[in-house]
């Protein structure tokens, strides 16, 4: 059974949804595990497959939909597209990891629609972990902020 959204979940009325923000991009699939390390940093992120074109690598502020088929409900998300070069190199698995803001529960095998909105910043290659979670900070500020200017509660 998937577990139910815990009270800290961002959902987002339907008369927000996406109203004044024009989706720039999107990716439909069912969320795959990963090798658990975003949990560890403290930002878990739901993966889900790219296709191999049209999706351009970096960092994004967007929403994530949980089962769209159903109208489910749609979370505010910090999501990166690329081969995480702080852990892999360049040769890494090409990934789409959504950081959901406020958000604690299991998504694995949930179908999730995700929209890429505002291109933050590119992926890059940091020091280490810390130096990465640094940023992820600021990512989700941006979001935050992105969020707030979109009229979603983030
Ligand atoms: C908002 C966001 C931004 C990210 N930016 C980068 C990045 O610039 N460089 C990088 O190597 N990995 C980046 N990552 C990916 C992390 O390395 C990855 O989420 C972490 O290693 C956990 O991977 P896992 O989910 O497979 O365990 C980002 C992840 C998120 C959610």
């Amino acid at each position: 059974m998937p577990e139910r959204p815990s009270a800290l979940t961002t959902r987002v009325p339907a008369q927000h949804r996406l109203r004044d923000a024009p989706a720039l991009l999107h990716v439909e699939g069912v969320v795959e595990h990963g090798d658990e390390r975003g949990r560890l940093l403290g930002f878990p992120t739901a993966n889900v497959a790219v296709p191999e074109h049209g999706l351009r690598d970096g960092v994004w502020a967007g929403t994530v939909q949980v089962d769209p088929a159903a109208g489910g409900p749609v979370h505010v998300a910090a999501v990166s597209v690329g081969h995480r070069p702080t852990y892999y190199g360049k040769d890494g698995q090409r990934l789409l990891e959504a950081h959901l803001l406020d958000f604690e529960g299991d998504l694995y095998e949930r179908t999730v629609l995700v929209r890429l909105h505002e291109r933050l910043r590119p992926q890059r290659r940091y020091a280490g972990s810390s130096e990465l979670v640094e940023q992820l900070r600021l990512d989700v500020a941006a979001t935050r902020a992105w969020a707030l200017r979109a009229g979603l509660p983030g």
